[in-house]
């Protein structure tokens, strides 16, 4: 047996992300639209000969990410950016299949040089259906900054636009999709005659348990069916890496004040998960128990007031040196991740199908430095 890895780490597992990208082929094949991965949910590149197994493309939201994709998946991307610059525009074309636009002044400008390209152009309208709960990742708040209203659209489209993009889900079930897709046609349904693609966006959480693939794939087969002539799209980011990977840390103290017990541990909510605090959430721990006499919050080694997360319970008191293991600490977080106040970074590591991890990558002092100057 293998001496323990030195915490934090975050650990992803070969296994599950197989389990992943096996649902996600199966829905592709049977409803017939094309299932490409977001790369603000997961930019583990090293991971990625596995996904070029089974063919997989990307999303991407900026030149980072573009050119990650080009690079480390060996293929050009769809490309959607809230706005695009006379200086970023070449590289984003020459990097991309297909390109959308978020407003019709952005279309304007870009579209002579899009279409000289060769690069195919959409445009993002949003369906104004609203069924995501959190303000902070609800596309379709009121007042959005995101694709074109229903009342500001032309009766024609500009000349060269071949494509519809909208994206309103977070989480989300084949029944919202169901509303959402209901919104668009009735919307903007006149317009799809004249295209060749719609994107249907992320936030279509396929690979979450509860969620009901047959529903989803039969709403795709039904879209296509009315508009047999559109090649369909959904850019999920969560779905490919939900449940993958977990964040191992250690208890390095505890301490109580006015009753309320902490345990302080070598990695931080703010720095390592913030989704935690944003949303917020509390994650699942694999040694907690519900029925725990032993109650305590988890608090971050920095040195930010908010930087707790809690109560969950134990069986037993926590001590300096437990370890536990945070779950689901994989899709967004490994991408959100940041350094504030000089925090060690959790160390990433690949558990593959047999054998030990496999370190991906280790953070060093000059990882902290370089970022500054
Ligand atoms: C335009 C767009 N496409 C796709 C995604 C991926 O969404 P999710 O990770 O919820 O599936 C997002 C997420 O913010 C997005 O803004």
């Amino acid at each position: 047996m293998s001496a323990p890895l030195i915490t934090p780490y975050y650990i992803v597992y070969e296994e599950k992300i197989r389990r992943n990208l096996d649902l996600i082929t199966r829905v592709a094949q049977a409803s017939g639209a094309q299932i490409i991965m977001a790369f603000k949910a997961n930019a583990l590149w090293k991971t990625f000969p596995i996904f070029r197994e089974y063919g997989v493309s990307a999303t991407a939201s900026s030149l980072n990410e573009l050119r990650l994709a080009n690079e480390e998946l060996g293929r050009k991307v769809h490309t959607y950016c809230p706005a695009y610059t006379e200086l970023t525009i070449g590289e984003y074309l020459a990097g991309s299949s297909h390109i959308t636009f978020n407003s019709l002044s952005q279309a304007e400008r870009f579209l002579p040089a899009t279409i000289a390209a060769g690069v195919s152009a959409g445009l993002r309208v949003n369906p104004r259906c609203s069924v995501v709960e959190t303000d902070l990742y609800n596309p379709a708040l009121p007042g959005s900054r995101f694709g074109v209203a229903p009342e500001d659209m032309p009766a024609l489209l500009p000349a060269g636009i071949e494509g519809l993009h909208f994206h309103a889900l977070c989480e989300g079930s084949a029944a919202d999709l169901a509303k959402v897709l209901a919104a668009f046609e009735a919307q903007f349904g006149h317009l799809l005659p004249s295209l060749k693609w719609v994107n249907m966006g992320g936030g279509h959480l396929m690979t979450r348990k509860d969620y009901d693939v047959d529903a989803l794939i039969q709403l795709l087969r039904d879209f296509r069916a009315r508009h047999p002539h559109l090649h369909v799209i959904l850019e999920p980011g969560s779905a490919w890496t939900w449940q993958t990977g977990d964040l191992i840390t250690e208890v390095v103290d505890v301490v109580e004040n006015q009753g309320v017990k902490t345990a302080i541990i070598d990695a931080s909510f703010a720095c390592h998960m913030p989704d935690t605090l944003e949303m917020p959430y509390q994650p699942a721990i694999a040694e907690a128990s519900e029925e725990g006499a032993w109650e305590y919050r988890l608090g971050g080694n920095s040195c930010l007031s908010g930087d707790f997360c809690g109560p969950w319970h134990f069986d037993a008191p926590l001590r300096a040196g437990q370890r536990l293991t945070l779950l689901d600490m994989n899709h967004y977080t490994t991408v959100k991740t940041h350094m504030f106040n000089g925090i060690q970074h959790p160390s990433i590591y690949l558990q593959p199908l047999e054998g030990d991890p496999i370190l991906l990558r280790q953070f060093e002092y000059a990882d902290y430095k370089n970022r500054m100057s």
